[in-house]
């Protein structure tokens, strides 16, 4: 079990999460996969797990790639908010983050796509995420023929497919403790656009009930 949060909380949460998250890399497989919650074009709340790609401890930004064509990018298009969770069991430990979405720069999604194996870039042209389709078969077909196709050349990064940042407006630690007396806490903070993305004020630091 892991020590209960410092006393007093630290002003600003960013360098306890990159903390956190550099302990269950360390320790958990899969240790950044979190839970992205949005809500869709008619209001519905959606969830689903995605990995995050990066975590910016100084502007305060998580970010996942994806197909902005699928369900969660037509979410996302209309409501450019989001929440995440990221759990890690062996260490009692739960951040929550929610706030405002932009579209990670083009660089960005070019450079991430260029770490990725040739399969999966593959994987990721040939489907059109969240669409439909006959049978298995039939997209298996598919990445066949573009595997093909593709064979010996470079395999450029579709237009629709890029990453998201997830700026942390909100941000709340959770660690168990015995007898179930756990300890959270929430920061919030403002944010303002700043060009293509946001400038945070001061964090508020709160203790919260478990
Ligand atoms: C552990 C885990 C990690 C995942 N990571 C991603 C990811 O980084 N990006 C992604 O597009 N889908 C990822 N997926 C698949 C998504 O959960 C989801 O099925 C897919 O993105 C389609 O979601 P949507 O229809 O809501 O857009 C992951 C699934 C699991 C179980």
């Amino acid at each position: 079990m892991k020590p209960p949060l410092p006393e007093p909380l630290p002003d600003d949460p960013l360098p306890l999460v990159q903390d956190w998250l550099g302990e269950a890399a360390a320790a958990v497989r899969n240790a950044t996969s979190m839970a992205l919650a949005t809500v869709d074009p008619e209001g519905r709340p959606t969830a689903r797990m995605v990995i995050c790609r990066g975590f910016d401890a100084g502007e305060g930004w998580f970010v996942f790639y994806t197909d902005r064509e699928s369900h969660k990018g037509h979410a996302l298009a209309a409501h450019p908010r989001a929440a995440l969770v990221f759990h890690w069991d062996t260490f009692e430990r739960q951040v929550r983050v929610e706030g405002p979405v932009t579209l990670a720069p083009d660089a960005d999604s070019d450079a991430y796509w260029n770490t990725r194996p040739p399969e999966a870039r593959i994987a990721a042209t040939t489907s059109e995420q969240s669409r439909p389709i006959d049978s298995r078969a039939a997209f298996l077909s598919r990445l066949d023929g573009l595997t093909r196709a593709f064979e010996g050349r470079e395999i450029p990064r579709p237009p629709r497919w890029g990453g998201y940042r997830v700026w942390a407006e909100r941000l709340e630690l959770w660690v168990g403790q015995p007898a179930r007396a756990h300890d959270r806490a929430v920061w919030s903070r403002e944010l303002t656009p700043v060009g293509d993305g946001f400038k945070g004020s001061p964090w508020q630091a709160t203790r919260l009930q478990p």
